[in-house]
């Protein structure tokens, strides 16, 4: 019987175990020890998840993907049920399904029984409802006990990044540490050094916590309704004066989360009743093309690659030559901070909140450990480097620190166990 910590990430998943006495994360699809929030519905009724689950999607089967479930949590959608081939699935048992399935994976690459959990959870789940976020933890809770969990205890995503970082130090620091990923954005203010590793309570060395509900998927969102929703009809006029193309189409279609809604049979019928009334149907057309085929994620991971493509060059192209010959989309660098630049900042002004809870100012902050993919975006990690500009910036293990820290908070909570 073992111990693990559980990082279920909006976009990625992982989960560690304790070899010897560190952690180490198991390796969860092909030789990866992170594994894609993915999970496809064969209509057939088989289930993949991760990378095979959105391979199995970009190839056509016939089916539905889902990603992006966390996000679900903590919201009235969450009991909500959805077409899945045949049957309809609430999310909550979606989600079951894929820590489940993860569960299970972990066991067979580490050959141990895996018994009690440190589940990794954002500082706000939904920002500004306290009763949300308590049912958020709630559905977890009961989700990781379906599963076959027995102790499940949960730690801030951050404070796990926290932990994983305390043991590349050699003397005593005030870190900020930023963990900005697909979904959330959090921080968290900790005292770290080598002699307060082992401490078995850390209490009075954290100073402050505080969290957005914003992540890449946000960017995704808005770089998409920027650049690629016009070219399907966003923002263009209906013959009647005064009046454009209902945006709540464009809106699900380029929110991970959403987009399958946009194959409910009701709204496919509504939105062929609108190429009738609007004044540039040839642009709604594309719209009913992308909905028809059901290729809302493929336009999605499209929008998604282009995004992370301008991490390292200038410009990039969205392929759009399959719903329209000759279409295109490119975007640079810019484009990416016009239209996402508000989000960037909407992130970094937590770490206010962060220095007044703690009750520090800037230049008492020692060091910056980055984690989370998003930090990758340059404006991002320029917006928190603005915020506390006298300290060091430390880039952690990317996708890996939180799932390593909360497994060290396991290994702390409950002892090695076996
Ligand atoms: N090189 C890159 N440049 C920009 N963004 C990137 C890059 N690589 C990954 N991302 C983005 O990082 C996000 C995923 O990061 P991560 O895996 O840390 O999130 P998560 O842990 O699943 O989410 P959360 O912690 O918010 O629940 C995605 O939105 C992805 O598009
Ligand atoms: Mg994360």
């Amino acid at each position: 019987m073992s111990i693990c910590g559980l990082d279920f990430g909006t976009s990625n998943t992982t989960l560690g175990t304790i070899e010897g006495h560190a952690p180490v994360l198991a390796v969860l699809e092909a030789e990866y020890t992170t594994i894609p929030s993915a999970i496809f519905y064969e209509v057939d009724g088989a289930v993949l998840i991760g990378r095979r689950a959105i391979e199995a999607y970009v190839d056509g089967a016939p089916g539905r993907l889902m990603r992006s479930l966390k996000s679900v949590l903590g919201t009235s959608l969450i009991d909500e049920t959805t077409r899945l081939g045949r049957e309809r699935t609430s999310f909550r048992d979606v989600i079951a399904y894929y820590l489940g399935a993860v569960k299970r994976r972990a066991e067979q690459a580490t050959g141990r029984e895996l018994r009690d959990v440190v589940h990794g959870r954002p500082v706000h789940f939904v920002d500004n409802a306290p009763d949300a976020d308590r049912k958020a933890e709630q559905t977890l809770q009961q989700i990781a006990r379906e599963i076959g969990f027995d102790d499940v205890t949960f730690q801030f995503e951050p404070i796990a990044a926290a932990l994983d970082y305390e043991r590349q130090i050699a003397s005593e620091e005030v870190a900020l540490i930023a963990d900005i990923g697909g979904g959330t954005s959090d921080f968290s203010i900790v005292r770290l050094g080598p002699a307060r590793h082992g401490k078995a309570d850390r209490s009075a060395d954290i100073l402050a916590n505080d969290g957005v509900r914003i992540g890449g998927t946000d960017f995704d969102r808005q770089l998409s309704l920027g650049v690629v929703m016009p070219l399907f009809g966003f923002g263009s006029a209906m013959k009647r004066a005064g009046l454009d193309v209902p945006s709540s189409y464009f809106h699900d279609l380029a929110t991970w989360s959403s987009i399958n809604r946009m194959y409910e049979p009701r709204v496919i019928a509504d939105i062929r009743q609108v190429r009738q009334e609007a004044s540039e149907p040839a642009l709604i057309d594309r719209l009913v093309r992308v909905v028809d085929e059901q290729r809302g994620h493929t336009l999605a991971m499209e929008v998604e690659d282009a995004k992370i493509a301008l991490s390292d060059q200038r410009r990039a192209d969205i392929p759009l030559e399959w719903v329209a010959p000759g279409l295109s989309a490119a975007i640079g660098r810019p484009d990416l901070v016009s239209h996402t630049g508000q989000l960037a900042d909407r992130i970094a002004a937590r770490i206010k909140n962060c220095l007044t809870q703690a009750r520090l100012a800037a230049d008492d902050i020692d060091a910056v450990f980055l984690t989370g993919g998003s930090v990758r975006l340059a404006h991002v990690r320029n917006a928190i480097k603005k915020a506390v500009p006298s300290a060091r910036i430390v880039d952690g293990d990317t996708f890996g620190a939180v799932g390593k820290g909360l497994t060290l908070e396991a290994l702390r909570r409950y002892g090695p166990r076996d």
